[in-house]
Parts: C-alpha cells; structure tokens; sequence
C-alpha cells in the first residue's frame, strides 16, 4: 500500500524524535518516498542532515528558506504529498493545527496539505491527558484527522504512562489504513465480518495436544484486508504469536468445538464470516485432566478420536443473509475436492490452495490460490503475498473484480 507512495513526514520536538531516521528508512523499504519537515525543536533531538541523507531530499526547516525560485517550497510539498504524518507530534503542534495557526514552517505546510492526515502523538503523560491537549484532538479528530493513541510504557521520564510513540510498526500499519480506506472503495462499509484462523488444538492432556501446520496467517490477512474495505472485524483465532492487526477485536479458542461455540453466538450478527482456520477433524474421545504418566510395562497406548462438529457445514445449513467463505487446503485434485466441499458446505466461495507448493499454504507468507463461486465464479491468482492475496479475494467476492 505504501509502494510508490508519497510521504511527507512533520517531525516535531520530543525526545522520540530520534525514532524518524528508523521510521523513514522504515518507508522507504516498503517502496514510499519521503520529504521530511522538521520544527525548529525537532533539530534539538535529530538533525536534518540524517533525514537529507535518508531520503534524498532537501529537508524543510525555515519557512524563508526559499532557495528555489522557481516554486515556493512549502507549498510545492503541501501539494505534492499523498499523505501526511505528524510524528512525534506535540501537544504543542496540535493546539497550532487546532486553532488554524500557521507561524512555522510545520504548521505552515500542514495548513495547506490537502491530503489524508495521520497524527501521531507521544508526550509527557500528564500534558497528554490535559484537557487542552485532548480538546484539541477532539477538534482534529472532528476536523478528519485520523489520530493514533499513544502507548502506553515507560516514558523519558523514568515512570509509566501514556505517551509513547507508537511501535514503528503500528505507525506503518495505520499508514497503510489511512491510504488504503482513502484509496480503495469501501464496499466492506458497515458490513461485519468474522474470521477464524489458525489450527485447532485438541487436547490430549493438560500438556499435550494434536494440531497442524496452520499458522493463521492467511485469516489475519483475510481480516486486515476486510478493515482495508471499511468493514468492522473480528478474529476467533487459535494462535497467540501473531500480532493483532490493527482495530481488530479477538477470541482466542483451542478447539474446534470452543471456535464452534464463538462463531455461532456470533452467527446471527454478521455479513460475512470466513473460515480460514484449519480445523481438525477429530477430537481426542476421553481427554485426560492431569498429564498422562508413562506406563512403566512398555504397554502399547491408542488416542481414541471422535469426529468433530464441521462449523462451516454447520452455517452453511443455518445461513439467512450471511456470506460463507470457506478454505480448501489440499495435497491433490485441488480444484475437483474444493468444488466439492463448496457444494457439500452449501458455502458461497471456497478459496483452494494447493498445500504441497512451494510458496503456498501453510506457514509462509505467500500464498496461490484459486478462488470458486458457487455460481461457476473462477478465478486463478498468481503468487501473491497474503495480504495481497487476501486483497484480491475480497475484491472478487464482492464483485469489484470479476471472476
Ligand atoms: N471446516 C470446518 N469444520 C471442520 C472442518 C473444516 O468449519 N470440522 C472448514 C474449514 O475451516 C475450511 C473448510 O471447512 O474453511 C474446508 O476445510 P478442510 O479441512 O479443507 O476440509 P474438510 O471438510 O476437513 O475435508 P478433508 O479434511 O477431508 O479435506
């Protein structure tokens, strides 16, 4: 999403200042270019000759410093920008922004930039739970600016509280939202959506259990790219480890009955629901509560296993206005078994992937797949990424793309 993106960056003066030269190389990674200003207390913390250095690009600093005649700067970058970010941002630059003020070179160019604006504040505690500070981003939230929440940690000061900047890759994360709610058409908008991801975990004893390969990440990308399309999304997820995208709530389960009991209670509410997770087919019968101890005979031991609830069978009977999208992860006769299951599930798409290729399936992040209707809609995707994967599938199943 930030590929070939144009970032202006508005560092102001507060210690995580020194966090933007890591930010700016950050973007340009992923493919954005990047035009720095900086507040006169900013040059305090980080000098501009690092982000010069950085981005390849003459650093805004003094609103006279007009050494170009041929184009007055700062309103050469207000207009060149794809999206704006303020960051650190003071509590003092957002009383500027609030009130329309414009006596430096940041607040400035932030009055004429007409692009999306992302703020991202990190400050003492105490000036940031000022009213005067919170009213002011009231204002800016009213005005349309999206305004991140600090974090809340350990600050400068040597105490807890909020006022972090952000993770560097929350700020990136949100970025991305920005462009792409602004970019892409909201066709998820007002639409709810649940994805299970990950494998299921069916428990042996309280230290044992049988599971699968399924890292989950091809729901979290699925529910990532659904908040991309304006939809409100939540995740019954097997797997800890990953991070939650952003605005996402969370249900973690272990097994297939516990993400059957979530996804049902859930059922009646939603538009969508997406069953990415790979859920095993058979439960452990007579699980143990206490760990099962070693016989000291060399006795042969046999797990029991009964079959599992198949949830999606299960909604796919129950469905009223709901979207079913269903995952098909096989070794062989990909296209053949994943129409079968389409029909048999009563689902309205399947998304096959062929698990035995490389770059595909579990535990990497690309993925091949092909995506079925059950109205004959096919459509083969390259090898993607899987958030570009996820992108696309959302693109076809609600028809921006045809199959
Ligand atoms: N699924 C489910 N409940 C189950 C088994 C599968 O909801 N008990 C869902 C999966 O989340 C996936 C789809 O059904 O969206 C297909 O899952 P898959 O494991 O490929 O198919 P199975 O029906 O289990 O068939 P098989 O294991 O024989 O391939």
């Amino acid at each position: 999403m930030l590929e070939n993106k144009k970032i202006g960056l508005f560092i102001t003066g507060g210690i995580a200042s020194y966090k933007m030269a890591e930010f700016t190389r950050q973007l340009i990674r992923k493919g954005a270019q990047v035009r720095v200003v900086m507040s006169q207390s900013a040059q305090e913390f980080i000098t501009p000759l690092t982000l010069q250095i950085l981005t390849k690009h003459h650093v805004l600093v003094d609103i006279f410093d007009e050494h170009d005649p041929t184009s007055v700067q700062h309103i050469e970058l207000a207009d060149w920008c794809d999206l704006a970010i303020v960051a650190p941002a003071t509590a003092n630059i957002f009383a500027k922004m609030a009130n329309g003020l414009a006596d430096d070179i940041v607040s400035s160019v932030l009055l004429a930039v007409h692009c999306p604006r992302l703020i991202v504040p990190a400050m003492n505690t105490n000036m940031y739970h000022n009213p005067a500070t919170q009213r002011n981003l009231t204002q800016l939230a009213a005005d349309g600016y999206t305004v991140m929440e600090p974090d809340t940690g350990f600050l400068a000061e040597g105490y807890v509280g909020k006022g972090r900047l952000p993770e560097l890759e929350r700020i990136l994360e949100k970025a991305e939202m920005v462009l792409a709610q602004t970019e892409l058409p909201q066709v998820l908008a007002g639409k709810k959506v649940l994805v299970t991801a990950g494998g299921t975990i069916e428990r042996i004893d309280p230290v044992r259990y049988i599971s699968n390969d399924s890292s989950g990440k091809m729901g979290y990308a699925m529910a990532r790219a659904a908040t991309w399309l304006g939809a409100q999304v939540q995740l019954v997820s097997t797997n800890k480890n990953l991070t939650l995208p952003l605005g996402i709530g969370v249900t973690y389960v272990e097994s297939a009955k516990d993400m059957q009991t979530a996804v049902e209670a859930a059922f009646e509410g939603l538009d969508f629901v997406v069953k990415a997770a790979a859920v095993s087919d058979y439960r452990v019968a007579n699980s143990h509560q206490e760990k099962m101890k070693k016989s000291d005979t060399g006795d042969e031991r046999t797990i029991e296993l009964v079959e599992n609830p198949d949830i999606l069978a299960g909604l796919g009977a129950r469905k009223t206005h709901q979207t079913l999208i269903g995952f098909a992860a096989e070794t062989q006769n990909l296209l053949e078994y994943a129409s079968a299951k389409l029909e048999k599930k009563n689902a309205d798409w399947i998304i096959a992937n062929d698990v035995s290729q490389a770059g595909a399936g579990f535990n990497v992040d690309t993925n091949r797949v092909t995506i079925l209707g059950k109205h004959n809609e096919k459509r083969a995707l390259e090898q993607l990424s899987k958030l570009e994967t996820a992108l696309e599938v959302w693109k076809t199943i609600t028809g921006l793309t045809k199959a």
